[in-house]
């Protein structure tokens, strides 16, 4: 199997990231922070390197900044449902994942806020500038992607975060395709909740995420529950991280991730990120010869990233998609990716697009070899 769908999660996992795994299920699996014994101890250790981990990895304050979830969605819920409040405005763009826009799209539609999705230019960003315009005296959240999960083209999160701040909105950046790919600074970038899975580009196994709440900034609760520690208060805990987590963790997952973000510290992020880069437009160079191949990434080269989506004429994204699985044992992801405005906006709604992800362990020959199936397919 030739594994092209990083975009959706990353396999494989560096060998480190199984040995975490295996050896905390075997030898450390206590509940974390919820007894005194070793086992617990130890367990409890593993999930604060998780948490340590993710806040060097965008330079969080503290990781006490860090609240750990179950993926990107659970925390982009948290952070949404966390800060809006009754008749705020928030603009958003059309290229987001239904982890954005759907849970606006329910507050929409029950009249508690109102939405303005911002025009993106023709290459699959969004300019800074069409959210400025879209921004009102209500605006009390940006909710933007660092990078289309369709396209691959990363955005210029400084410039919303500098955008949000002048204008005292908040800014969420949806960083599930560039969290351990694409260098993110909270602190020079001016980022206000920054969310992700661990399960893509940490490395991590599905289970997990993280969301980044700048210090200050004090979200409603989104669950209560155990924590571990004041259990004889009636209140859930109002500190950070535990104000937004509650119930045992995933730690299992964490252990992993951890391991897995120690991988990303090892080998260097720009190295990665580079590597992705490389290998997404060999491919777009390789198929837009293709005669009937339209190819919507790499349309702003130096912002591409591992995710590339392509069109084919007369064919339907899932037959194609199906044909390179069955006979030439390529996995890549055809249909809507779950951003349907992406799809829209391309004009590719409803079959989608056919979508190649490129990882870290993916290799030129990897790219050759789709480009070259793909070209059997179409019967190039
Ligand atoms: C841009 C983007 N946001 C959010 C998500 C949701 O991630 P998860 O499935 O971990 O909740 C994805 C997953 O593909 C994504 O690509």
């Amino acid at each position: 199997m030739i594994y092209l769908d990083n975009a959706a999660t990353t396999w494989p996992k560096p060998e480190s990231v199984y040995q975490a795994m295996n050896d905390f299920a075997r030898n450390h699996a206590g509940n974390p922070g919820r007894s005194g014994h070793r086992m617990a101890v130890e367990s409890e250790r593993r999930v604060a390197e998780a948490r340590e981990r993710v806040a060097r990895l965008i330079h969080a304050e503290s990781p006490d900044q860090v609240a750990l979830t179950l993926n990107a969605t659970d925390a982009i819920n948290i952070a949404i449902k966390g800060v809006l409040r009754p008749g705020d405005h928030v603009v958003t763009t059309h290229l987001e994942h239904n982890s954005i826009n759907r849970p606006l799209a329910a507050m929409a539609e029950t009249g508690f806020i109102t939405l303005t999705k911002a025009a993106s230019a023709p290459d699959g960003t969004t300019p800074p500038e069409e959210i400025r315009k879209a921004l009102t005296a209500k605006t009390r959240l940006i909710a933007v992607t660092h990078c289309s999960n369709v396209l691959g083209v990363v955005n210029d999160a400084a410039a919303y975060g500098s955008l949000a701040m002048d204008h005292g909105a908040l800014l969420l950046l949806d960083a599930s395709q560039t969290a351990g790919v694409v260098p993110i600074d909270v602190q020079a970038q001016k980022l206000d909740l920054v969310a992700f899975p661990g399960h893509k580009g940490c490395f991590g196994p599905m289970g997990t995420g993280a969301l980044y709440v700048r210090s200050g900034l004090a979200l409603r609760p989104f669950r209560e529950g155990g924590t571990g520690f004041a259990a004889e208060h009636e209140m859930h805990p109002e500190e950070m991280p535990y104000r937004l987590e509650g119930g045992t963790p995933n730690a299992h997952g964490l252990a992993g991730l951890a391991a897995g973000l120690e991988f990303i510290e090892r080998e260097g992020i720009r190295k990665i990120g580079s590597h992705e880069r490389d290998l997404a437009l060999r491919f777009i160079d390789s198929v837009r010869r293709l005669s009937r191949v339209t190819v919507w990434s790499g349309r702003a080269p130096d912002r591409q990233i591992g995710p590339v989506s392509i069109s084919i004429q007369g064919a339907e994204p899932a037959e194609i998609g199906a044909r390179l699985d069955r006979e030439f044992g390529i996995a890549c992801r055809p249909g809507l990716h779950c951003a349907p405005g992406t799809h829209r906006f391309l004009g590719t709604f409803p079959k989608g697009t056919v979508r190649f992800s490129f990882g870290y362990f993916n290799t030129a020959a990897n790219v050759d070899e789709a480009a070259r199936a793909l070209a059997k397919v179409l019967g190039d």
